[in-house]
C-alpha cells in the first residue's frame, strides 16, 4: 500500500522522505491556505522532494476555467496529479485532461457510484473521504469496501483508490487489510504507526541490559 502525505509542510515531507515512507503528496485549497505559501512555487518545490504523484487541485468550479488551471498545474511537473471536485464539469476536465496523459485525482468522493463516474471518466486516483463521513455517523470503510468491490468487478479501469480524509492509524490498518491502493494521511497520523508502548518497553530495558555489560560496540 502506497502512503502519500496529506500536507504542504515541507519538512514533514522531506522527514517521510528519508524514512521511506513518503510515494507521494496530496494538497487542496485548505492545506495551501494554511501554509500561507505561493501555491505554485509550493508545488514546484514539493515536486523536487517527492518523485510520486503530487496532486495540486484545481480551485474554480467552472469547466472552462478548471481546464486552464489543470493545463498550467500539470505543467509544474511531470509527477503532477491535477485534482478535480467530483462534479460533472469536474469528471469532464478529467475526462479531457487523461486523454492527454495527465494524471487527475478526483476528490470529494462519498459515494460508490460516483468513484465509478470518475473510472469512466479516466481519473487515475480516485479520494473517498473516510473521516468525513465518519463525522456525520456513516462508516467511512463502508466506502471502501464497496469501492474496492466495483472496481474489481471492472479491471478495464485502472483506477487507483486513494484513502483520503485520514484521521487515526485505524483507518489506515483497515486500509491495509481491504487491499486499497494508497492512503493519504497527514504525516502526523504516520508517524503514531511507529509507536507501540511494548517497542518502548523493550528497547529501554535492552538499554540498561547493555550498560551492564560495559562494553561498546565502536
Ligand atoms: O486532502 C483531502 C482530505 O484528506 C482532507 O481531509 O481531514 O480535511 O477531512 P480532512
Amino acid at each position: 500500500m502506497k502512503f502519500f502525505a496529506d500536507t504542504s509542510d515541507l519538512d514533514a515531507i522531506k522527514d517521510l522522505a528519508d524514512c521511506g515512507m513518503l510515494d507521494g503528496v496530496t494538497t487542496n485549497p485548505s492545506i495551501i491556505a494554511k501554509s500561507g505559501k505561493e501555491f505554485i512555487p509550493l508545488i514546484k518545490e514539493i515536486c523536487q522532494i517527492c518523485d510520486g504523484p503530487v496532486s495540486a487541485e484545481v480551485a474554480s468550479t467552472d469547466f472552462e476555467i478548471m481546464m486552464k488551471e489543470g493545463e498550467k498545474l500539470a505543467k509544474i511537473a511531470d509527477n503532477i496529479a491535477v485534482k478535480v471536485p467530483l462534479t460533472e464539469a469536474g469528471l469532464k476536465v478529467c475526462k479531457s485532461l487523461s486523454d492527454n496523459g495527465t494524471m487527475v485525482n478526483v476528490t470529494l468522493c462519498f459515494s460508490p457510484m460516483q468513484a465509478l463516474l470518475a473510472a469512466k471518466a479516466g481519473a487515475s486516483f480516485i479520494s473517498p473521504f473516510v473521516g468525513r463521513l465518519d463525522d456525520i455517523g456513516q462508516d467511512g470503510m463502508d466506502l471502501i469496501a464497496d469501492i474496492l468491490t466495483i472496481y474489481d468487478n471492472y479491471p478495464q479501469y485502472d483506477t487507483e483508490v486513494l484513502v483520503a480524509s485520514i484521521r487515526h492509524p485505524e483507518h489506515i490498518l483497515q486500509s491495509a487489510r481491504l487491499g486499497a491502493d494508497v492512503v493519504t494521511c497527514p504525516p502526523e497520523v504516520i508517524k503514531k504507526l511507529y509507536k507501540h508502548p511494548l517497542t518502548d518497553k523493550g528497547l529501554a530495558d535492552f538499554v540498561e541490559d547493555w550498560k551492564k555489560t560495559g562494553q561498546s560496540i565502536l
